[in-house]
């Protein structure tokens, strides 16, 4: 391989469009060989856009110019084709979330491993610093000792035909926007979270969630909720509170690259408003993939056994969260 990562990607998507394939033709340590689409028109509209060749699915894992792979399927498909990808020992960079069961996200994980090759999610939020500053006043103590954590991921409702009001492609609220608190929950509190109770709002015309809250606990006793839907005004945000105050992060999971984030700290007498840096992280997110590719790190690195078992820790709770559902 050389100074750069060969990236393909696997079907036109709309998240890949407006977000990932422009963060891969700006990364330095990347480059954009092929996108895939099982339309080849359409394939060939996103190539004329993106400055790269068109392909099929099976034709883009056969190319030799590919390194690794970014696959933005509905969720439903990303172990198969993950599976696939790794199989063609490419690297893989996997939408989030990885897999409708806990149990797909383990084989790809085995797969990875015995492939020795580099497995991530692109759970772009994760690459934001602002959640780094959050942690650190945390570690500082500056709310006291933690007693709670919320966080919701919600926004109106998507156009009929949305893969997310598909149960077979992996829909869902709780799948495609509840997985955004509960890995912050995991970020912030650990992985040792468990549920303690959930409700569900089914559509029963389409058959998916669409709108739900959990309660979760953690292994020191912090409570966590979380709060999902397509069926409110977009939000997206989380807050601490302790022993001696208050931390609110607004636009937590999906800000654009342009925006200065505002945390606010609030105390018995004091409240203060904390203006941080911009930060891009679908960027961030392909720049960390890139520089581990080239490092040749794989699945099998002790940080991405870490990594990959928060993974498969987040899907464990979306799994207890529909079984506690009322
Ligand atoms: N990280 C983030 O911030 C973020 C944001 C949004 C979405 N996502 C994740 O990204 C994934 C895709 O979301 P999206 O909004 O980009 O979806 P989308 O626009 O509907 O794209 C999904 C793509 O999958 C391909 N596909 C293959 N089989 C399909 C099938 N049976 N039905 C429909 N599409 C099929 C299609 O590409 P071809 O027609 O070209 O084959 C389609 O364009 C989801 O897992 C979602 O959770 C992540």
């Amino acid at each position: 391989m050389g100074a750069q990562v060969r990236f393909g990607v696997l079907g036109c998507s709309s998240v890949a469009r407006r977000r990932t394939i422009p963060a891969i033709t700006a990364c330095p340590g990347t480059s954009l060989t092929a996108v895939a689409s099982r339309d080849p028109g359409k394939a060939e509209v996103f190539a004329a856009e993106f400055g790269c060749a068109a392909a099929g699915y099976d034709e883009l894992l056969a190319r030799d110019d590919v390194d690794a792979v970014y696959v933005p399927l509905p969720t439903a498909l990303h172990v198969p084709w993950g599976l696939r990808v790794l199989a063609a020992g490419k690297h893989l960079l996997l939408e989030k979330p990885s897999a409708t069961s806990a149990e797909g996200t383990r084989e790809l994980v085995r797969a990875a491993t015995a492939q020795d090759l580099l497995l991530r999610e692109n759970f772009t939020f994760l690459h934001h610093s602002q959640h780094r500053t959050v942690a650190r006043l945390l570690a500082e103590g500056r709310i006291g000792e933690l007693r709670s954590f919320s966080g919701s991921f919600c926004f109106p409702p998507l156009p009929d035909g949305d893969i997310r009001y598909v149960p077979e492609l992996g829909g869902g609220s709780l799948l495609d926007a509840g997985v955004y608190p509960i890995r912050a929950a995991q970020l912030l509190l650990g992985d040792d979270l468990r549920v303690v109770g959930s409700v569900l709002r089914t559509d029963p015309a389409r058959g998916v969630d669409v709108a739900g809250q959990a309660m979760l606990v953690s292994g020191e006793g912090v409570f966590a909720d979380v709060h999902f839907g397509f069926q409110h005004a977009y939000g997206s945000r989380y807050s601490l509170w302790g022993s001696t105050g208050r931390i609110t992060l607004d636009r937590a999971f999906t800000p654009q690259a342009g925006w200065q984030p505002v945390l606010r700290i609030d105390e018995q007498d004091h409240s203060e408003e904390l203006t941080l840096p911009a930060d891009h992280q679908f960027l961030g997110s392909v720049a960390a993939f890139a520089e581990a590719v080239l490092a040749g790190r794989t699945a099998r690195h002790p940080d991405e056994q870490a990594a990959c078992a928060s993974m498969v820790r987040t899907v464990e709770l979306v799994e207890d969260v529909v079984r506690a559902a009322v």
